[in-house]
């Protein structure tokens, strides 16, 4: 095998949401991307994606270990889209075994783990990213070409909402995957190691210290309405709780989706009424959300300092409609109104102002529109810096994503511990 092949073979490690989703890339740029092997214990997700593309049986895998352990390589990359604790092992392996590797966010839930895995992807030489898509946008990239560009002066202080929405955190974050930080991680590594690291590369400075305050608020025994049922399918209460899962989920359906956030439910890619009603019957996703198994924040807030003197303020929060990041950047010559598609620019000497429209979802092409065109701008700069041999365009590599997610963890222990953490003495 080549170190630059001109056509890109991919293996996907856990067929899920993330996995899955990527692998559409390949369907628009058959040309430049083929989908050669899967590791996936759930029969109905890998029998679709062996459908899908083709996969020879003898690359068809259960689990990621039965892949790794191929004495011939099943591809050039892969993809590790495995669930937040399952990242470590396979990452190590797959490295050692020479696979380039686009990584799923987080790295790891606990630093240890990320630097093992950063120590094994530099020994190995391996190109390797990790999904921080939100470097990867159109609107990124025009933002960043103007703050570098010194069009607004210095940047001295940025304040920066990710509006996390109520249904979204009570999908994710109190009901699904990520409701606790023991069998997932906590609430700022999964939801915001995006926001540290986009705030660290726009501002481009080293964090040199942090400090959070933040909490479960709602989503608690003590919040539940009297009279409300354990599953929303029972309670008689349901109509007037904003959180009902029963509307949210089968309202999804009955307007034709059977996407995310529906088939995360079923497990299955082709949910119907009967599977979704069953899953609320019996699976986490019908639970009231105030039963009390969830305990990651529901809104928090970091402050930032960094090591060139700007200073910025991140706010995580649930309770709100749920859209785009919003950022104001604020310049010595001028100041930036950031929606996540479009930039306001204001001069103070002109008293003008300019908007850009980066029109984010121009390039996508109708595949991985998620994350206002990242999840695409991410497998483009990957399967790039593959096919080329060459990690230029992968803007979230190891130490990047390193020194980010330690930011993450040190504002983590702030919280904990009611500190400033200093990340450089
Ligand atoms: N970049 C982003 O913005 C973003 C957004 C959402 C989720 N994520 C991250 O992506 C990752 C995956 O999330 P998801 O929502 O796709 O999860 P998911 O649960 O839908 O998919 C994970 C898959 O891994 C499979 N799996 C389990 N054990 C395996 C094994 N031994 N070998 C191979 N596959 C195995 C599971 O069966 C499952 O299908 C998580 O780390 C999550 O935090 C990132």
């Amino acid at each position: 095998m080549s170190d630059s092949p001109s056509k890109v073979r991919l293996a996907i490690i856990g067929a899920g949401s993330r996995g899955t989703g990527y692998a559409s890339f390949a369907e628009a740029h058959p040309d430049r991307v083929a989908v050669t092997a899967v590791a996936e214990p759930n029969p109905r997700r890998r029998e679709a994606l062996v459908e899908r593309f083709g996969i020879p049986a003898e690359n068809v895998f259960t689990h990621w270990e039965d892949l790794a352990a191929c004495e011939d390589k099943v591809a050039d990359a892969v993809v590790v889209a495995t669930q937040d604790r399952q990242h470590r092992a396979p990452a190590i392996a797959l490295a050692q075994g020479g696979y380039h590797m686009l990584l799923e966010k987080p790295m790891a839930p606990t630093e240890e783990d990320c630097r093992a895995i950063v120590a094994a992807v530099k020994e190995a030489g391996i190109l390797f990213a990790v999904a921080h898509v939100m470097r990867y946008t159109r609107y990124t990239t025009a933002l960043k070409q103007l703050i570098d560009s010194g069009r607004i002066g210095d940047v001295i202080t940025v304040q920066h909402l990710e509006p996390v929405g109520f249904w979204h955190q009570a999908h994710s974050f109190v009901r699904g995957n990520w409701h606790s930080a023991e069998q997932s991680t906590f609430m700022l590594m999964a939801k915001s190691c995006h926001d540290l690291d986009w705030l660290r590369y726009i501002v481009g400075s080293r964090f040199r210290a942090v400090s959070s305050f933040g909490r479960l608020s709602h989503f608690t025994p003590g919040n539940r309405p009297a009279g409300a049922a354990e599953r929303c399918l029972d309670c008689a209460v349901e109509a007037d709780c904003a959180y009902s899962a029963s509307r949210f989920y089968l309202g999804h359906l009955q307007k034709g989706n059977t996407g995310w956030p529906v088939d995360v439910i079923t497990g299955d890619p082709n949910p119907t009424e009967e599977s979704v009603r069953e899953a609320l019957r019996t699976g986490p996703y019908g639970r009231c959300v105030y039963s009390g198994d969830n305990d990651v924040v529901d809104h928090q807030v970091v402050s930032m300092d960094f090591e060139n003197g700007a200073t910025a303020s991140f706010t995580m929060t649930a309770f709100n409609e749920a859209g785009p990041r919003r950022t104001g950047i604020f310049g010595t010559r001028g100041e930036i109104r950031a929606d996540g598609v479009k930039l306001e620019i204001f001069d103070f000497l002109t008293g003008k102002t300019e908007t850009i429209d980066t029109d984010a979802q121009a390039d996508v092409e109708g595949v991985l529109q998620g994350h206002g065109g990242g999840d695409y701008g991410l497998m483009r700069a990957f399967i790039d810096a593959v096919a080329a041999g060459d990690g230029s365009p992968i803007l979230s590599g190891p130490d990047a994503t390193l020194e980010s997610h330690l930011a993450v963890f040190a504002a983590e222990s702030a919280r904990d511990s009611d500190q400033v953490a200093r990340l450089i003495p």
